[in-house]
């Protein structure tokens, strides 16, 4: 019988260290209860030390996710393990997830310390962490660039101070399959208590190997494999989760191994991420991208039509793609428009498809057909634009042309309630409307990134622009989408300001309440 490989998902913790990533914490609970309708085993929640508000939020996640063991990455200082007991004091299920750097390259030019007193550090950590949680994860990390046998005595002396899943992370993302499946079976060979622990793998995608990696470490005797949604995280991201899951349920018959995961939510999952990160799925992307189930080539084409299997190894309904049968239009009622919703795996409650409902038809108005991405489009900007407390964009107009002095005016409401009008000048209309937007909600702030993309084909498709914000120090993303270029980038613009003003106005709260 085939055997489960246990599935840790760290897209809330090294996912949103990606840069530019910046979730708020109503996001990350939202993403929290996709990924345990998706049937992670283990969710890495945050890295509590990094801020109060990680804090607060993976405290939050315990509080609600109840399924999933949840994990709190802690380096191996005294204080970070105790926040990330604080963070975890209500979970049902509980990690302490310690790491410390092992390699030369590391503990010469970034630890500055021996490896003996590093091996001191990380043995007192692990039993530290255990004193607070039975469950202890333990993270050599730049595994893949130490010596062998210092892993060996390492993870020896992590299990005997009482860590029970060993994680080895290919943290620079430099090892190749063959080479990282040898170090895992020599784990295995070399530490003689290793049978007291899981063992975990962690692949970075530096070269674009982090899924075939993990696979071989798999059928080298891992257990657990460390992945990301869309394959986010530092640098060029993690192993992606939906290319492990779907590789180990299409090559059971070689691989011999089975995952919790329920595939069919794969595509929600996928969607949810890439919204909320602001980071778009490249079409030709294994699994979730665009084109991923898509045939373009007559011959192709013909086979399938004759017998699917000729060019598809898993179907599309395997990963929760709806079929593509239903195009909407302005005679299409609220119930075939629940229905299709509904379909794409969208809970809309009554109160928000009233709105759903009357952006739908204003969209229909506009365009012949409403398709799947377009209702994508209109979910995630109604769930955009209702947050409470927020600023709140009621109205834009901008003028340009040649020769002309392109303006913008504005009409927003302040979390109070209040109405602000603001007009401005702009080097385009654009430029015009964030000036105006600017002398309203007064936060500082630079604009770093602006893209638009058309959502489907077609001069009259809806333009999604991201946009992403520096204050702070930090980085906040913002979306928004409308057929008019002008009025998706100001709300793109006011809902990057909102998420700043939300971080802003909950590190002073978490402050506020614990006292300090
Ligand atoms: O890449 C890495 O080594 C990590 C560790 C914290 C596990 O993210
Ligand atoms: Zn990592």
């Amino acid at each position: 019988m085939a055997e489960k490989i246990t599935i840790f998902d760290t897209t809330l913790r090294d996912g949103e260290q990606s840069a530019g990533a910046g979730l708020s914490w109503d996001e990350k609970l939202e993403i929290a209860r996709q990924l345990e309708r998706l049937g992670v085993d283990v969710i890495e929640a945050g890295f509590p030390a990094s801020s109060p508000g990680n804090l607060a939020t993976v405290q939050q996640i315990t509080r609600e996710i109840r399924s999933p063991v949840i994990a709190a990455l802690a380096r191996c200082v005294p204080g970070d393990i105790d926040a990330a007991r604080d963070a975890l004091k209500d979970a049902a299920k509980p990690r302490i997830h310690v790491f410390i750097s092992s390699s030369d390259i590391h503990l010469t030019h970034q630890l500055r310390t021996s490896p003996e007193e590093m091996m001191d550090q990380a043995i007192q950590s692990v039993e530290r962490a255990k004193q607070y949680s039975d469950d202890v994860e333990f993270s050599p990390m730049d595994a893949t660039r130490t010596d062998w046998d210092f892993i060996y005595r390492l993870v020896k002396a992590a299990i005997d101070a009482g860590a029970t899943t060993i994680n080895i992370p290919d943290t620079v993302g430099y090892a190749v399959p063959e080479e990282f499946g040898e170090l895992i079976k020599s784990v295995f060979t070399n530490v003689p208590n290793i049978n007291k622990a899981v063992v975990s793998v962690h692949c970075h995608n530096d070269l674009g190997l982090a899924s075939a990696n993990s696979l071989s470490a798999i059928q080298n005797g891992a257990r657990q494999i460390e992945v990301c949604v869309n394959g986010i995280g530092e640098r060029a991201g993690n192993a992606s989760l939906e290319e492990v899951v779907m590789a180990i349920k299409t090559r059971e018959d070689l691989l011999g191994f089975k995952t919790g995961i329920d595939t069919k939510q794969i595509h929600r999952t996928s969607r949810l991420v890439s919204d909320f990160t602001g980071f778009t799925i490249q079409p030709n992307k294994a699994i979730v991208g665009l084109n991923a189930f898509r045939h373009e080539s007559g011959i192709h084409q013909d086979a399938m039509i004759k017998a699917p299997i000729t060019f598809e190894i898993m179907t599309p309904e395997s990963v929760g793609v709806p079929g593509s049968s239903l195009v909407l239009g302005r005679q299409s009622g609220r119930h075939a428009l629940e229905t299709r919703l509904s379909e794409l795996g969208y809970e809309v409650s009554k109160e928000d498809m009233v709105r759903v409902y009357t952006a739908f038809t204003d969209l229909a108005d506009k365009k012949e057909s409403v398709t799947d991405r377009d209702l994508e489009a209109l979910v995630s900007e109604d769930r955009r634009t209702t947050k409470e407390e927020q600023y709140v964009l009621e109205h834009v107009q901008a003028l340009s042309g040649a020769p002309a002095v392109p303006t913008a005016t504005v009409r927003i409401t302040d979390p109070e309630g209040k109405e602000h009008t603001s007009s401005s000048v702009g080097t385009g209309p654009v430029d015009a409307v964030y000036q105006a937007i600017s002398e309203i909600v007064t936060v500082s702030n630079r604009l770093v990134e602006y893209r638009v993309e058309a959502v489907t084909e077609g001069l009259d498709s809806m333009a999604d622009v991201t946009i992403r914000i520096e204050g702070d120090g930090t980085t906040y993303v913002g979306r928004g989408a409308d057929t008019d270029i002008v009025v998706a980038s100001a709300r793109a613009y006011v809902d990057a300001l909102n998420r700043l003003i939300a971080v802003k106005n909950r590190a002073t709260s978490v402050i506020k309440d614990s006292g300090k």
